[in-house]
């Protein structure tokens, strides 16, 4: 989805900018573009396509300014064309917009009435013209940006440069929005993510909505300002220092971002473990012991939908607490049936999924307390929710999910392993030091999955089957496999299969069936259903189990001894693994995969 950086400083704006919204590539975006201060003058360079595109325009003019906004555009109103790109300007100011206006259309007749005219199709162009008349009538930038923000519904971050200053301001309304300042270069900063900003801005501000952010940098200092609307100082912003390492902008020794969040996911599982269980987080965890609900409303999208029904699992066998899973978008729609003393649970890696997010605005309106299962601290979800359970998993860039989900259901097993009282049994923490090594191994190992993939990725289309706790990896493996080799992939419980998708079956249909050790023998049926119609089978099933690897085209052998509540996460790794290498022989785009956003902040 869109990114925005700005910049204002003694150096020449056009690099941290262009850095900064080269991060944020792997959200997703459509066209890209940049508004310089270049001799009293706003010059916007602006392109559709890949951010390449705006750099070789950049490169050609060589430009140097001291005041600088960029934006790469994930389009929603308005085709994707050059003149949509971000940002619009005219004589007084250039603006930068992620999010919707949804009363755009109505001021746009309105102002065309009035005589104004617009550039683009975009409803950005609505805030710019409002903004610009209100500076026509009281010469006051910050009275007309209150006065335009004020008038404008929907949920958006603004920043915006003028001719006249060398100020940045922004303002927003559930939109992510951070504004950074670096002391001792006297540089002022602002951006979408503070992932932009690392390395650049030391210290962070995270503003609240409707607060007006100015900020200033002379020959001695930089200062932000912050306002409410009606111009009276605020205080209603977190500080907070960007902690946060460069090596989380770079790839290190791997070829993909995907590849290294893959990696990550051994190490990561024992830090969370050690934070929950042990260190600071271990008081968060505590507050549920011997909690419970009539009933968990878990809501979440894409990956995090499927890492929700590995934690209803948990609860309801666990806890023996009811838990329904919801797919956000289905949710919010359905006039879902809410009571008193239930809880809504909200999964999600980016905290700013839209649907995930009105789904939480309902259950608010409902009175139902709201939890989250979140990455990103600070994001929209975060700071709504009554109680955050933070997964620690650092930023991920690819933009298929891989980390997260394992740390989302680890989180949430721990959550219900704490609601049991049982977070100091020994069992807990080694089972899930066994379940980093064992990913670990496979990472070691990934050669083995490397040749699998070699022996079926041609195929035409690939059903991913699994029983009980293994059918949402089966749903994981599948989404995995299509969001980034472009190839038609479902996951379906096994027992599931004869009742239709059966009909698929023949040599050109790969089944990869997760055969655990509970259910065995009714999975492996499946199996021979599967290939006495010659499907193409692929095993991922328990090591030294002869009697079954014989079916198999491939086998792809685990050690799932002591992981008896972990191995699902264990087993993802491997569909993680296979759904990577399916897609380098395909050469697709990993990192990007084509149509998909990072996080994707529109219904
Ligand atoms: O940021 P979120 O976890 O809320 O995102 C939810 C989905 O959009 C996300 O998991 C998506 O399905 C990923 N591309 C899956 O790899």
């Amino acid at each position: 989805m869109c990114g925005i950086v700005g910049y204002s400083g003694p150096g020449n704006s056009v690099g941290p900018i262009i850095e900064g919204l080269s991060r944020l590539e792997y959200r997703g975006y459509d066209s890209a573009g940049i508004c310089l201060k270049i001799n009293n003058e706003l010059q916007i360079i602006k392109k559709e396509g890949k951010l390449d595109n705006l750099k070789k325009l950049i490169e050609e003019k060589k430009p140097f300014s001291h005041t600088g906004i960029g934006h790469t555009r994930w389009a929603t109103h308005g085709e994707v064309t050059t003149d949509n790109a971000h940002p619009h300007g005219n004589e007084v100011f250039a603006v930068v917009h992620n999010g919707i206006i949804e009363n755009a259309s109505t001021f746009k007749k309105q102002l065309i009435a009035e005589g104004f005219h617009f550039k683009s199709q975009t409803d950005t162009e609505v805030f710019l013209v409002l903004l610009t008349k209100f500076y026509k009538e009281t010469q006051n930038t910050l009275q007309s940006i209150s006065k335009t923000f004020s008038s404008l519904s929907g949920n958006s971050a603004f920043v915006i440069i003028e001719k006249s200053s060398d100020k940045l301001y922004c303002i927003k309304r559930s939109a992510p929005l951070v504004v950074g300042e670096n002391k001792e270069k006297r540089e002022a900063y602002v951006s979408s993510d503070p992932f932009a900003l690392i390395g650049f801005a030391p210290r962070i501000y995270f503003p609240q909505d409707a607060v007006i952010c100015e900020s200033i940098v002379s020959d001695q200092d930089v200062n932000i300002n912050f306002y409410e609307l009606d111009l009276k100082p605020s205080k209603r912003f977190k500080f907070q220092s960007n902690a946060m390492s460069m090596d989380a902008t770079t790839k290190g020794p791997y070829e993909h971002f995907m590849l290294k969040e893959i990696h990550e996911q051994g190490a990561l599982i024992n830090k969370l473990a050690a934070f929950y269980i042990k260190n600071e987080g271990r008081k968060i965890l505590e507050g549920l012991k011997g909690f419970t609900t009539p009933e968990w409303h878990i809501t979440a999208c894409g990956t995090a939908w499927h890492a929700g029904i590995v934690i209803k699992n948990y609860f309801e066998q666990i806890n023996r607490q009811r838990a329904s899973v919801d797919i956000a978008s289905e949710f919010r729609y359905k006039n879902p049936i809410l009571n008193k003393g239930e809880i809504s649970l909200f999964i999600s890696q980016s905290g700013e999924t839209a649907d995930t997010l009105a789904c939480q605005e309902l259950c608010k309106e409902k009175g139902i307390p709201s939890y989250s299962i979140v990455n990103v601290e600070g994001s929209t979800l975060f700071r709504n929710s009554d109680k955050n359970f933070l997964i620690h998993a650092g930023v991920e860039i690819g933009v298929a999910s891989t980390k997260a989900f394992t740390l989302q259901a680890l989180t949430g097993y721990l959550m219900g392993r704490a609601m049991e009282g049982t977070l100091d049994q020994p069992e807990l923490f080694s089972e899930i030091q066994l379940l980093s090594n064992r990913i670990d191994e496979l990472c070691a190992n990934a050669d083995s999955l490397k040749e699998v993939a070699e022996k079926i990725y041609s195929k035409k289309g690939f059903i991913f089957t699994g029983r009980g706790k293994y059918f949402p990896i089966a749903l994981e493996g599948a989404l995995k496999l299509k969001e980034i080799a472009y190839v038609h992939a479902e996951g379906y419980a096994a027992g599931e299969l004869k009742h239709g998708p059966i009909a698929l079956i023949d040599e050109n249909i790969v089944n990869i069936a997760i055969v655990g050790p509970e259910l065995l023998e009714k999975t492996v049926s499946n199996v021979e259903e599967v290939k006495a119609r010659r499907g193409k089978i692929v095993i991922v099933g328990p090591k030294n189990l002869e009697e079954i690897e014989h079916l198999a085209d491939a086998y792809i052998a685990l050690d799932f001894e002591g992981l008896p509540n972990l191995s699902p996460l264990y087993v993802n790794v491997a569909l993680q693994f296979l759904a990577y290498h399916i897609a380098k022989l395909k050469g697709t785009d990993i990192d990007k995969p084509r149509n998909l956003a990072k996080s994707v902040t529109v219904e």
